[in-house]
């Protein structure tokens, strides 16, 4: 009981949007109805600018964190309740209750979930995202190789990182939410028509 209510908390909290939330309070506007119509960090970059941006990363990768956490600590320290809520809130930031089920790509708050139930790989898939995103400009590129990382070094040295291993179905799951979600990314980034970084062009 305990642990389908924190799945349940956690699914309401990732299903609060900080870049729709920050465009309707301060630039009356629905993020979704701009640039490349996702709400997110990266198109609330393109739309409203760095502040509101890095104010949305932040707020979206902590609601990611909280959700482990509250998996965590209800449960009495249960990994697999902590997964499992730290996949709630990626699926409630995803299809929001609150905004008619259409919300974002989920990056920022999978940024919080996975780097709280697995750090090591996280930073270090991290590092290399945003080298790949420094190079190319290309943020959803960025944002799958960081999560296809993730999951690839858990699989590869989950005893060595002292996590379970049962972890890497959580990341597997998590991976082919973030492809689906980014499958007109992927073509367009096939096709080389992906917008770059700091690009104000629409790309909806
Ligand atoms: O923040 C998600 C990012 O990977 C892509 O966002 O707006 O360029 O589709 P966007």
């Amino acid at each position: 009981m305990t642990a389908v209510f924190a799945i349940i908390l956690s699914y309401l909290i990732g299903a609060v949007s900080f870049s729709y939330v920050i465009g309707k309070r301060f630039r009356k506007l629905d993020i979704r109805e701009h640039g490349s119509g996702n709400a997110g960090a990266t198109n609330t970059l393109r739309v409203m600018g760095i502040a509101p941006a890095v104010a949305v990363l932040l707020l979206d990768c902590g609601k990611g964190i909280l959700a482990v956490w509250i998996g965590y600590g209800l449960s009495g320290g249960d990994p697999l309740i902590a997964a499992a809520s730290g996949l709630a809130s990626i699926l409630g930031h995803n299809w929001p209750v609150y905004y008619g089920f259409r919300g974002g790509k989920g990056v920022a708050t999978t940024i919080g979930v996975v780097a709280t139930l697995v750090f090591f790989p996280a930073l270090i898939s991290g590092i290399v995202a945003i080298l790949a995103i420094v190079f190319t400009r290309f943020v959803s590129l960025g944002s799958l190789l960081f999560i296809l990382g993730t999951t690839l070094i858990t699989a590869l040295f989950s005893d060595y990182f002292n996590v379970p291993f049962y972890f890497v179905y959580f990341l597997l799951f998590i991976s082919g939410l973030s492809i689906w979600k980014h499958r007109t990314n992927i073509e367009r980034l096939v096709k080389g028509e992906e917008s770059k970084l700091g690009e104000k062009t629409s790309v909806k």
